[in-house]
């Protein structure tokens, strides 16, 4: 099949408006009709396992550091997240009654793939979250989750990493179930908050308007820095990867506590500041993280929903209003601004979106 841009600028700008289509997709893969999450077979019982490693690159890798909150709260299992790199020379040892996690658009990048066979025969089971079932990391899997977010052609990952974060959240549901971390009725919930998703995050797309506004500013600047909390902090990340990546504009992402233990000193009136904060509980100290921003002349972009845009808008430089949703699915909702204002600042600057320099889809070579 041909895959052509659908009346779009290019790849990216089609692969974001994708979302709602392709996550309604792997959750219709995953939820079953009388509500049950089926996971393809072998399947996993999470009673068996005390532990689980995810080792990725990139975007992917910033999907395992968001999954690592659901697991460790939702169902209470410690997780290591690495970046392959450093994981397959680091010689960790595997604990018993342990999984592995590698998660990879392609299924073929060389260090995630040294990393899972570092891990096989020592890790219980092998599980990758994959886009392209063919490949090498699908190969050399005990359980095969894929994605379905269907070809991806943009070199900055997009559609893929929200399908990767919905089922990583299916699976530490499961998880949570297998091991009676969560009642019938929260679950049910879950499970119905999942199936609205795609709206919210047709809704969310709506945004664009707000969202090129507030580009038109990042697209001056010579360094932009990402601030968040708890899962905001792996979607801060990811914000500014995607920034870097097309833009070329120098961004860092901090968690917003740490703040004040040196990205502070960068603050003046020319650095502008996104800010990733959903009013769920660690709102007012990440607001005072963006106050301290403010008192010395950063130029605050919340990203936040109508209460705290209400709450704190008034004194942002700019705000992107988020629909409201569950504090659980925030970081599949806000991928849609990390990736949006990236978008439209690389489009004002006029690079080359969809291959940006130096940058390959896919990195089979180490
Ligand atoms: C490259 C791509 C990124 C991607 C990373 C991991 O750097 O440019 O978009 O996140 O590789 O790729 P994978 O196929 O393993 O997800």
């Amino acid at each position: 099949t041909r895959i052509d841009k659908a009346g779009h600028k290019h790849f990216m700008a089609k692969e974001i408006a994708e979302q709602p289509g392709v996550i309604a997709q792997a959750l219709g893969h995953y939820i079953s009709s009388d509500g049950q999450i089926i996971l393809p077979k072998p399947d996993i019982d999470f009673t068996a396992i005390d532990r689980l490693t995810m080792v990725a690159c990139g975007t992917a890798y910033y999907a395992c550091l968001t999954a690592k909150y659901w697991f460790e709260q939702i169902a209470r299992i410690p997780v290591e997240v690495d970046v392959a790199s450093e994981f397959r020379y680091r010689e960790p040892p595997i604990p018993a009654r342990s999984a592995a996690l590698f998660v990879s658009q392609s299924g073929e990048t060389a260090d995630t793939l040294a990393a899972l066979r570092y891990c096989a025969g020592k890790s219980d089971t092998i599980l990758s979250v994959i886009n392209v079932p063919e490949s090498s990391i699908a190969r050399e899997s005990d359980l095969v989750l894929p994605i379905h977010a269907g070809v991806e052609v943009g070199v900055a990952s997009t559609k893929a990493f929200t399908c990767q974060l919905t089922v990583l959240l299916l699976l530490a549901l499961r998880a949570a179930q297998d091991r009676g971390e969560v009642d019938a009725k929260t679950l049910a919930r879950h499970l119905s908050d999942l199936r609205d998703l795609p709206n919210i995050v047709s809704t969310a797309l709506g945004a664009n308007a707000e969202m090129h506004q507030a580009a038109i500013k990042l697209s001056e600047a010579r360094d932009v820095l990402f601030l968040g909390r708890g899962l905001m902090y792996p979607l801060a990340l990811e914000g500014a990867l995607k920034l870097k990546e097309i833009s070329y504009i120098h961004a860092e992402a901090y968690a917003a506590g740490e703040l004040k233990h040196g990205p502070i000193a960068l603050i003046d009136k020319h650095v502008p500041v996104v800010v990733m904060a959903p009013r769920d509980a660690l709102f007012e100290k990440t607001v005072s993280n963006m106050q301290e921003v403010m008192a010395r002349k950063g130029r605050v972009i919340l990203v936040s929903d109508a209460t705290g845009i209400e709450e704190f808008g008034q004194e942002a430089f700019a705000t992107i209003e988020m629909p409201q949703i569950s504090s659980v699915l925030t970081p599949i909702l806000y991928a849609i601004p990390a990736q949006l204002l990236a978008y439209h600042t690389a489009v004002a600057k006029g690079t080359d979106v969809d291959q940006p320099r130096n940058l390959a889809k896919s990195v089979t070579v180490e």
